[in-house]
């Protein structure tokens, strides 16, 4: 099957090797996409074990449609009765970039009239719309007067594993988190720490990566599982070997923040499948002292702007650069920012810098090699 996989700018390669990973051949870089060829069992894989991509898509069928008419028209013409059942509930997700069709909301509106007409027209009745929850999901891309209908395998975003019960300030969204740690080569073969880590979204990828565990293993519910070909036992037995590789991580993953605040609610969210037993949480000042962590990985996203506190933004940075330098001498720091005039304050050489978005903030991903010592000692040792 030809499928289409939606994530965020920046990771488009980074999910190419994940896809590749599970064995999901002929990737092609789209932008915030990839398509690529899988079976049913690769897609079923796909869901649970991606940790950047956020819907995985089926083409279902294209046309050409330069009105609304046209529009329902065509999409009525399709016997939506054989694709889901009178029971299941449906939603439709529509992204729109034409001159003929202004507001994505009115295209999913559309699409869902001609939908549930078709059921009343054969059943006498027609099944209900969920916008939340649905069993059965369709994306509809139209560009220009090109319309394409996908049925989305996953359903809701595969970002939202379930453990974020509770967001502090600004969190990571949770592909974002799993692709800047991917994007530094974590593997969990070495102590992590994220000195900011807010409500823990960087924590919680960590864990996921260190233990090998498929970040949507536990989700209850995927958008494939009301298509008609469904296979729960094969279904069943993916999750299973998904399973079988967990492990315990092997070093330490370490979280700290300033704020009371942001602790409480990481620390919430980390009760979440024994997160906390594997995860140290500390209230430190990243300025004044030094986690007790060495040759770690460092990973965080600052704050970008300081408008509540009186203390200025590029100083802050500043800082930073001071506390990696004074206590981090071994270790590797990513910080992840979208104030490029404050990042410059550092005052460390960055050795790699990636463009990525925060939403839609245009970032960028700067990596600081810490050397013990001189690096003329380092390159001598
Ligand atoms: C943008 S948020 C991080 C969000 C986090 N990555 C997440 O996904 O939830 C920045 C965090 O930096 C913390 N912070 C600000 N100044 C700090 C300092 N001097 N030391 C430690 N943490 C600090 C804030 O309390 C806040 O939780």
């Amino acid at each position: 099957m030809e499928i289409l996989v939606k994530t965020m700018a920046g990771l488009e390669e980074v999910l190419i090797q994940e896809l590749e990973q599970i064995g999901i051949k002929n990737c092609k870089k789209l932008r915030r996409a990839v398509q690529a060829e899988a079976s049913l069992e690769q897609i079923y894989k796909a869901n649970l074990s991606l940790r950047t991509g956020l819907h995985v898509l089926v083409p279902l069928f294209s046309f050409k449609a330069k009105n609304e008419q046209a529009l329902y028209d065509q999409i009525f013409a399709f016997d939506w009765t054989q694709e889901f059942r009178m029971r299941d509930t449906f939603a439709i997700n529509a992204t729109v970039k034409s001159k003929f069709f202004n507001h994505s909301k009115y295209v999913a509106l559309k699409t869902k009239d001609a939908i549930a007409d078709k059921f009343t027209e054969t059943f006498g009745s027609r099944p209900n719309v969920d916008p939340k929850n649905a069993d059965y999901n369709l994306s509809l891309f139209i560009q220009e007067d090109h319309v394409i209908v996908y049925k989305n395998s996953s359903g809701n975003s595969l970002n939202r594993r379930g453990y974020r019960l509770k967001a502090a300030l600004a969190p990571l969204n949770e592909c974002l988190a799993a692709g800047l740690l991917l994007l530094a080569e974590y593997k969990g073969e070495r102590p992590f720490l994220d000195p900011m880590c807010g409500s823990g979204t960087l924590l919680a990828e960590a864990y996921l990566i260190a233990s090998h565990t498929p970040p949507n293993l536990y989700r209850k519910k995927f958008g494939f599982q009301s298509w008609e070909n469904y296979d729960k036992k094969l279904f069943e037995s993916v999750k299973e070997r998904l399973s079988a590789s967990i492990q315990e991580p092997k070093h330490t993953i370490m979280g700290c923040d300033i704020r009371k605040e942001s602790l409480e609610a990481c620390f919430e969210n980390l009760s979440h499948y024994n997160f906390k037993k594997f995860i140290q949480l500390k209230r430190r000042n990243f300025m004044e002292r030094e986690a007790a962590i060495k040759d770690a990985l460092v990973v965080f996203n600052p704050p970008y702007d300081l408008r509540v506190s009186n203390q200025n933004i590029n100083s802050f940075y500043k800082e930073i650069g001071d506390a990696l330098k004074q206590f981090y001498g071994g270790s590797e720091a990513w910080i992840i920012s979208a104030n490029f005039t404050a990042l410059k304050h550092v005052g460390l050489r960055p050795s790699k810098k990636i463009p990525l978005f925060n939403g839609p903030l245009e970032c960028k991903f700067q990596k600081y090699e810490l050397y013990a010592g001189s690096k003329k000692a380092k390159y001598q040792d």
